[in-house]
């Protein structure tokens, strides 16, 4: 879906009360969000290793319940979702199949999602439609938050945040002055969309984009890139240039399944792997990080390495989905309080 309104306007009917109260779009969300969602991360997650704390957040949002609608392919983002839920007491159930629900009997999704609006106090969503989340939001206004759990090839906004969590926590909390490198099928990945959005944030970046000719970077977010200033260049060779003066490599998968008609079989991706063979070339802080699934892109030798951050990224995935929907909620002051109270005083 192409949207012609400005990003300002968008944001304006997602965001409420100075924060998002949909999750959709990466561009909700300023320096000051993100960073409260880091620190919230970090709190929940210290607060959730003893019984007494992991109980008291599973008592704040007992009283709401979430509809997981996730009707494209997921496992580990819905689990995520899911376990998120489990941590503070929500309640939830999910809709994975389409053909379960009455849209066999003609309903459009939109009057799909607006029954189960009526049921559920959150929507947690996946959708192959690029504006499809966006536009429920929209049309049902601030009556309940929808979050966006990937939409289409376009965004992946709790992706994003749980990625920049990632880079925070690797490189004890300074993203400024970095160079990090995105590699792969830059076209199609949202999450590497997302997460560019969110890094326009930051200061003093500069961006690598590799990827083959046909697969890269799309016109809007090099418009975006121009637009804050941030540096930024694009390779079709991964080379052992840019490895070397890398401080993140972030590799992607193909995105065949939003091929019309087979195009990728004409892609020669296997230059745009990360392999053992490499290593000579990182930098000793150098972290490598995968949203996942991976397939030969990211050699399995690396995984026991020091640079290795994707198992991270899942871990540090739960925990910020689980301080995104407290956000949401407005859980978050009681969550602080806790913390200070306990560690604090
Ligand atoms: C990504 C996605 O769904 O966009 N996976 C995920 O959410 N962890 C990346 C991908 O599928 O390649």
């Amino acid at each position: 879906m192409v949207n012609v309104q400005s990003t300002e306007h968008r944001v304006s009917l997602l965001n409420k009360y100075d924060r998002p109260f949909h999750v959709i779009l990466s561009q909700q969300f300023e320096r000051t969000h993100i960073d409260e969602l880091c620190n919230l991360s970090d709190m929940m997650r210290s607060i959730a290793e003893t019984k007494k704390g992991l109980e008291f957040l599973q008592s704040m949002l007992r009283h709401k319940r979430a509809m997981i609608y996730f009707t494209q392919p997921s496992t580990r983002t819905f689990l995520s979702f899911v376990s998120a839920c489990q941590i503070l007491g929500i309640p939830y159930i999910d809709v994975r199949d389409p053909q379960v629900s009455s849209e066999v009997k003609g309903e459009t999704e939109e009057d799909t999602v607006k029954v189960l609006s009526q049921y559920f106090d959150l929507i947690v969503m996946r959708h192959p439609g690029d504006g499809f989340a966006e536009q429920m939001a929209s049309e049902m206004q601030f009556s309940i938050p929808i979050i966006n759990g990937g939409s289409g090839k376009d965004q992946h906004p709790t992706q994003a945040l749980l990625d920049i969590y990632t880079l925070k926590r690797s490189f004890n909390n300074g993203l400024e002055n970095r160079e990090i490198t995105f590699v792969g099928d830059l076209k199609r990945g949202r999450t590497v969309r997302s997460l560019v959005y969110l890094l326009c944030k930051y200061k003093n970046l500069h961006i690598n984009f590799v990827s083959p000719p046909q697969l890269g970077m799309e016109a809007d977010i090099i418009d975006y890139l121009k637009r804050y200033n941030v540096s930024f260049k694009e390779h079709t060779m991964f080379s052992g240039e840019v490895i070397k003066s890398s401080d993140a490599i972030y590799m992607t998968r193909l995105q065949d399944e939003h091929d019309k008609k087979g195009e990728s079989l004409a892609v020669d991706y296997s230059s745009y792997a990360l392999t053992i063979k490499h290593q000579h070339l990182f930098k000793p802080s150098l972290i490598i990080m995968h949203p996942l699934p991976r397939r030969k892109e990211l050699d399995k030798a690396l995984d026991s390495t020091q640079y290795a951050k994707y198992w991270d990224q899942v871990k540090n995935g739960m925990w910020m989905r689980s301080a995104i929907i407290a956000y949401v909620f407005h859980a978050d002051s009681n969550i602080i309080n806790y913390y200070h109270d306990t560690y604090l005083k």
